[in-house]
């Protein structure tokens, strides 16, 4: 063999161990076992799984784009987490206007890119109280979603991380509770005076401020150091820690960007292994059909969305939006579920991230040592490294009509430490002082919003309700939980600390003050859920089974935030994570594959 054809062999066998990213759908010519829609946080988990059978071949077909380019710091730098939003890596969604928010309509993002919304989002790896997943098991009558049963998923996608300066995290979370997976986490590089304050309430008041060692032991109340999906100096992701990873060793995964799935379509009767796929409203359409099933991750937005433009929905609504009807499945696009955030800012006598954030030319030379090494100030996950997982009192009348969270160990209510002024909406980052905010989520809202079509094409956005604020639970736990962080930073560990709140949280007094408060400035923490919500195989409401399979349909899984029973007493991104790693394995199960 002469060395030219050595290496021409060398380079096809190369090839040959690689998948093909495809930027338009004229670029696919092979067959396919399985499609996967959307390469998000749930489609990446589910594509790397199957993958691992070489005996069969699998698509996954991204409406957005590359997570390589120009601009991919923006993704990977950690000190740069938020500043995707409304980028070309966001869907650009709003939300409908807001009667519980004073008429307000919000901006809504959702990753436009592989990795979906773990691309851009705020990197919290929280994966909230097993009884979250025990409620799952409940409602599906499938013990398998259990959180016990779930411990090989859990330690299948998390590892945690030293921070790139080794800073030592003994005492700060629980090794044990955490796994061996490609998803890289970690503690914050840099602790800062507020986080020892909070840690400091833990040990002088344990009885009514509990530390907990790990929120990720499934433990769901406390006050504890959050972990972050970073690893080495920068953002894990799930295209990062799957998608890559098996694009880059496995032929038998291939990637096609650029390109929505406009619809399922009916291969026979009530079968929906094919899709149909465009890369804008007047393109050519094409079609691809997995020989064995298509699993839609397209996330709590887009998956609702995608369904009703293929007839399975809620029968009038489609009528009312000239979507030929197919299914009637009245709960999809119902039960929307989000969370809400605000903050109250303090000025604080003590070091905290102000100064620097207000400093262009320190965050520049940062961001510049960054690229250099991965290390420095924007190599870690900073801003927010303290939380307390918070249920309202025992009798409160808020539970009077009954209690929303999962069980008696899920949290109401968060309240989490940040070090720095977080700018509620419409409200200026003062130029000097040091500042320190706390923030403010209700994780079991009782409001059900909607997802809803309005129009037939894929490329009118849906509207989107998440009828914040509409429920006097709500509200009312919101009221509680400000008046806890209020009540939190009076004991002795905060003496001197809190020189006074910024002015707009100076006169909260009053419940109607602090109502007006709420209103004026909450906003969403970018959590929707529950919009294609798993049911048990014998229940009418819900629209997949236990199986994750939409019901009255063949061959069409729903893996992503969508099917979550409700909204979770931690954050979603975890979850999502697990479920997708049990998921693979249904499907596998199904198909018998290895
Ligand atoms: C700004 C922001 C901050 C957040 N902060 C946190 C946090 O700190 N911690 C946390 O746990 N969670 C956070 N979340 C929420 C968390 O990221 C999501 O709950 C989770 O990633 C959702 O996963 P998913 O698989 O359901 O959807 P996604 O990850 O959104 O994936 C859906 C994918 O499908 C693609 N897609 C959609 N429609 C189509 C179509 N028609 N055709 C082809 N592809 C399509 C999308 O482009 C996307 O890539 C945040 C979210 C955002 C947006
Ligand atoms: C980066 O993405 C482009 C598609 O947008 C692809 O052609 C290229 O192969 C990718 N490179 C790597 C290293 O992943
Ligand atoms: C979202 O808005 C930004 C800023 O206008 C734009 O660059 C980007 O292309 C938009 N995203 C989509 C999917 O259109
Ligand atoms: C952290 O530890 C790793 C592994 O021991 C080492 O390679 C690295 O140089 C250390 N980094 C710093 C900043 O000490
Ligand atoms: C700030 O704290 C120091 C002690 O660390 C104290 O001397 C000083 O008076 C405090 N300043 C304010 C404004 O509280
Ligand atoms: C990383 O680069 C910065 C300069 O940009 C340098 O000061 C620092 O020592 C480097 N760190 C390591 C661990 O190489
Ligand atoms: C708070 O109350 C004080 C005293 O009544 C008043 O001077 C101030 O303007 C109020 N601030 C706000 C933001 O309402």
């Amino acid at each position: 063999m002469s060395l030219l054809s050595l290496l021409f062999f060398l380079s096809i066998a190369h090839l040959s161990t690689a998948g093909t990213i495809f930027t338009a759908p004229a670029q696919v010519t092979e067959s396919y076992d399985f499609i996967v829609v959307g390469a998000g946080t749930a489609g990446c988990v589910i594509a790397n799984r199957l993958s691992e059978d070489s005996s069969i071949k699998v698509l996954v077909i991204e409406a957005g784009i590359s997570d390589n380019g120009t601009e991919s710091s923006l993704i990977s730098t950690p000190l740069l987490a938020g500043t995707g939003i409304g980028t070309i890596y966001d869907w650009n969604y709003t939300t409908t206007a807001q009667p519980g928010l004073n008429g307000r309509a919000l901006g809504y993002p959702r990753g436009f890119v592989m990795g979906g919304s773990t691309s851009i989002n705020g990197m919290i790896y929280s994966r909230g109280s097993s009884e979250e997943y025990d409620r799952m098991a409940r409602v599906s009558g499938d013990s398998g979603w259990s959180w016990d049963s779930l411990q090989k998923y859990i330690y299948k996608n998390e590892r945690h991380t030293p921070p790139w300066n080794n800073r030592s995290n003994v005492g700060e979370f629980d090794p044990h509770v955490h796994g061996y997976g490609s998803l890289l986490t970690g503690l914050t590089p840099t602790v800062f005076e507020h986080d020892l304050r909070v840690i400091q309430t833990t040990s002088e008041h344990p009885d009514m401020y509990p530390f907990n060692l790990d929120v990720n032991s499934g433990d769901g109340l406390g006050f504890g150091w959050l972990h972050a999906t970073v690893g080495h100096g920068a953002r894990s992701t799930s295209s990062s820690a799957y998608l890559h990873p098996a694009l880059n060793s496995r032929s038998n995964i291939d990637l096609l960007l650029h390109s929505q799935v406009t619809k399922l379509v009916e291969t026979t009767p009530k079968t929906f292994n094919s899709v149909q796929v465009a890369q804008a409203l007047t393109a050519p359409k094409y079609e691809f059909t997995a020989s064995k099933e298509v699993i839609l991750s397209a996330g709590a937005i887009g998956t609702p969305q995608i369904l009703m433009l293929s007839g399975i929905g809620p029968a009038n609504h489609l009528a009312s939006v000239g979507v030929p009807f197919i299914i009637d499945l009245p709960d999809v696009g119902n039960n929307l579920q989000d969370q809400v955030i605000l903050t109250l800012q303090y000025e604080v006598n003590g070091t905290t991230l102000s100064p620097f954030l207000n400093d262009d030319a320190a965050v520049g030379a940062a961001l510049a040592q960054w690229a250099e090494n991965r290390t420095g100030i924007a190599a870690g996950n900073t801003v927010v490294n303290t939380i307390g997982y918070l249920r309202l009192p025992f009798k409160s009348p808020l539970l009077s009509m009954g209690d929303p969270a999962a069980g008696p160990n899920s949290a109401h209510y968060q309240i989490a430490f940040l070090g720095t002024f977080y700018p509620n909406q419409g409200q200026t980052v003062p130029a000097t002082g040091n500042w320190m905010s706390i923030s403010i989520v209700v994780q079991s809202p009782t409001s059900r919003g909607e997802v809803k079509l309005t129009s037939s094409s894929a490329f009118t956005h849906p509207s989107i309700d998440p009828a914040y604020f509409t429920t006097a639970f709500d509200i009312g736990t919101a009221i509680e939980a400000i008046r806890a962080a209020h009540k939190f930073i009076t004991t002795s560990a905060w003496d001197g600390f809190i020189i006074r709140p910024y002015a707009d949280a100076a006169n909260l007094t009053t419940d109607a003050q602090v109502e007006a408060y709420i209103r004026k400035f909450s906003s969403t923490l970018n959590h929707p859920t529950s919009t294609a919500k798993i049911s048990k195989d014998t229940e009418e409401g819900g629209v997949v089974g236990p199986d994750l399979i939409v019901k009255g349909a063949n061959r069409v899984r729903v893996v992503d935030a969508s099917i979550l029973p409700a909204a979770v007493a931690g954050f979603p991104q975890a979850e999502v994570y697990i479920i997708a790693e049990r998921a693979a394995d249904l499907v596998k199960e199904t198909w018998g594959l290895t």
